[in-house]
């Protein structure tokens, strides 16, 4: 029945969200998109099909700006900065994208403005004039996240425009109590402003019938779930503009200081990124994202599906992946919707959320310090441990498990007998095989259905499972060694032996190309040393992948033990990340009560260096110390010496309150006070110049 046969796809597009140039990336994002859509891509690349692997960065959006003016530079020079180290942590984790691009450039500033005039030229919006927030002293109009105020649900006063993260509650800035404008701290005023509106109530019907009931079978439940919570509980429009003056300029007449809203933008960015890709190969982009036409603009009949366009995504992507974006994509009307949206859940650290202000996370550029040539370990951790059906935590612990009684007990130990044991007996020659046993023949039948299995795991985004599958190889190939035991028939039998080893040659093979999409770098050094020219997903199954006589390349291990000792450290680094939090938001104390600055100018701080450190006898804490204050050199006593060495700090800067009445301390006349600042142990440290002063310079 031709209406049966579903056509294989004839490309694919595989787009991976693109991350936000605010921050560096941790396990989070690997585990939740981009090591599955790496998979993906390698897999299907591993078939010889046609495979556009995209990714990107995400460089609009108020929190940029916001982290900008905080650090007092331009938002350009945060996602320069962010770019380049987000793109650097995925070559180095062997994500395969074949274009890595970014949305301040200028192919995706142009792709997004054609898109929006489009469905502007089409009436594809509404126009709608609001109220909303104004700063009249900044003269500019107020993002959500630029307007806090009191939280009318639960009263806490550092509630957003946008939401409150004591109790939750999602907001409207015109729902603060007493609304203060984060940049002047002003009252903000209400000012009219116009703005442009995607209807997504008017595709609800659309959506539904497409989503609900055409993708009910072969979405994920999450995704779906999500999908028709919200579908249920009705779409309203959606604005697709905003007041800000970082983004993609709004390309009508009448919108100054207006840029598209950055998720209406930032998905354009997987188009973006093809056209530069394609400019750059001297491809054509539009197969990768538009159906066949005829002349007359229909759909040829029968090649709908010819390109497969899959969106890998975090679970709080899903709304703008499989609802906001698709209505675009239909509205604008000469492009495909996605075949699938496998969103994953997200991942813990050590049972508690990852969280880049409360530095609770495994930065990966960071990991690659601590443990490098390891990337494929952490892959096949993140992999083995993704939160595909619900969230998931990563713990050290788990790792060291994984990698010792997985990586190198299973994988590792099976490759490292078979190829040590060939290059012991034969000098790394494949040995002929004689006749095959019933053990033998169980082998090779059980060992060519590995294939299938993975290729069915992956196709339905099932990667553990897949990966599982795959250490399943391992494992026959290690039960195999040690129902045989060559080792001991050596003596006895050299014929058998030659069967043996020739079967286990061949399973490491076909664990080598299994292996490439999981864990490419592992793969890569495996097919070197089988003195492998090429890895192709097809002859997996084979029993034929390494000739008799065909001489292999000098092995080594595939993975190493990790200590205690190095688990301890990362545990460690947490703990402290944890104590540094728990004593911030234990011990800054409220600010004291303002004072006129002539209270402040009768403070006379100066500029010195520590010449003499002496302990006082017969006490724990103090330090006697001779200052060089410019003015003269005198005697201080100081609260120090649980801290700090004596010889250890002489030359050392400091600042020195030197109008303070003298005291006498211990039987010393002390002369004053040095400034010390507690740090998140509860150590003084001293509060000293960064450059050179000369002693006696004033702290004003
Ligand atoms: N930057 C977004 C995030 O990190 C993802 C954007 S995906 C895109 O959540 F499709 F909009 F690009
Ligand atoms: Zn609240």
């Amino acid at each position: 029945m031709e209406n049966n046969i579903i056509a294989k796809p004839k490309r694919y597009t595989i787009t991976s969200a693109l991350p936000y140039a605010n921050g560096p990336v941790h396990i989070g994002h690997l585990a939740g998109v981009y090591v599955p859509a790496d998979i993906y891509a390698r897999y299907l690349r591993l078939k010889g099909e046609d495979v556009l692997f995209i990714g990107g960065s995400d460089e609009h959006g108020v929190p940029i700006t916001i982290k900008a003016k905080q650090e007092g530079v331009s938002p350009q020079d945060i996602v320069d900065k962010y770019h380049a180290i987000i793109k650097k942590s995925f070559e180095d984790f062997g994500i395969s994208f074949d274009v890595y691009s970014r949305t301040s450039a200028k192919i995706h500033h142009e792709t997004a403005s054609e898109f929006f005039k489009k469905m502007y030229d089409d009436n594809k919006f509404i126009e709608k004039t609001t109220e909303q927030y104004y700063d009249v002293e900044a003269s500019q109009f107020l993002a959500d996240r630029y307007i806090t105020g009191t939280c009318p649900h639960c009263n806490n006063e550092k509630a957003y425009g946008d939401q409150c993260e004591k109790c939750g509650a999602s907001l409207n800035a015109t729902d603060l109590i007493n609304p203060k404008s984060v940049l002047s701290g002003n009252v903000p005023v209400l000012k009219e402003t116009k703005h442009w509106f995607l209807p997504l109530d008017q595709y609800s019907d659309w959506l539904k019938e497409w989503i609900v009931i055409g993708h009910k079978d072969d979405w994920k439940t999450n995704v779906l779930g999500q999908c028709k919570s919200w579908i249920d509980q009705g779409l309203q429009p959606r604005a697709v503009t905003r007041d800000l003056d970082w983004g993609v300029k709004v390309p009508i007449s009448g919108a100054d200081g207006k840029v598209l809203y950055v998720w209406f933008d930032a998905p354009i960015g997987y188009i973006s990124a093809t056209k530069e890709w394609a400019i750059e190969k001297k491809k054509n982009w539009e197969i990768y994202w538009k159906p066949a036409r005829n002349a007359d603009g229909t759909l040829v009949a029968g090649r709908e599906k010819e390109t497969k366009l899959v969106h890998f995504i975090g679970k709080d992507n899903i709304v703008f992946h499989c609802i906001v974006f698709p209505t675009m994509l239909h509205a604008e009307g000469s492009y495909i919707l996605p075949d699938n949206v496998p969103a994953n859940e997200f991942l813990n650290l050590e049972g508690d959320k990852i969280s880049t202000s409360r530095n609770w996370a495994v930065w990966l550029h960071e990991y690659l310090l601590e443990f490098p040539d390891k990337q494929d370990v952490l892959r096949y951790v993140l992999t083995s441990n993704a939160p595909e059906t619900k969230d998931n935590d990563f713990t050290w612990k788990d790792f060291q498990l994984k990698n010792n009684s997985e990586l190198v007990a299973i994988l590792g130990n099976f490759v490292n007998r078979t190829l040590v044991l060939t290059d012991k007996y034969y000098n790394g020659i494949v040995p002929e095989r004689a006749e095959l046993n019933e053990n033998d023949k169980t082998i090779i039948n059980e060992m060519a259905k590995y294939r299938q299995s993975i290729s069915g795991s992956i196709n339905s985004y099932r990667f553990r499972e897949a990966l599982s599958e795959l250490m399943n190889l391992a494992r026959l190939g290690n039960k195999y060694l040690a129902d045989n035991e060559p080792w001991k028939l050596v003596k006895t039998d050299e014929t058998r032996v030659k069967t043996i080893m020739n079967l286990s040659l061949q399973i490491t093979a076909n664990l080598a190309i299994l292996a490439q999409p999981f864990l490419p770098f592992t793969a890569d050094k495996l097919a070197k040393m089988l003195n492998f020219k090429e890895l192709n997903w097809n002859d997996a199954g084979c029993i034929d992948l390494l000739k008799p006589g065909f001489q292999l390349n000098k092995p080594s291990l595939l993975f190493e033990q990790i200590e205690d000792a190095a688990i301890e450290a990362q545990v460690k680094k947490l703990a402290n990340s944890k104590a540094l939090n728990e004593t911030k938001a234990a011990t800054v104390k409220a600010a004291k009560q303002n004072i006129e600055f002539e209270d402040f100018a009768k403070l006379d701080i100066r500029t010195g260096i520590i010449l003499t450190a002496e302990k006082v006898a017969k006490t724990k804490k103090l330090l006697k110390l001779t200052i060089d204050t410019g003015i003269d050199k005198r005697t201080v006593v100081s609260g120090i010496a649980e801290y700090y060495e004596p010889e250890k700090i002489i030359g050392q800067k400091v600042s020195i309150l030197v109008n303070l009445q003298a005291k006498e301390i211990k039987g010393i006349q002390s002369q004053g006070m040095i400034l010390m600042a507690e740090n998140h142990n509860g150590e003084l440290v001293f509060v000293s110049p960064i450059k050179d002063v000369i002693p006696g310079s004033e702290v004003k």
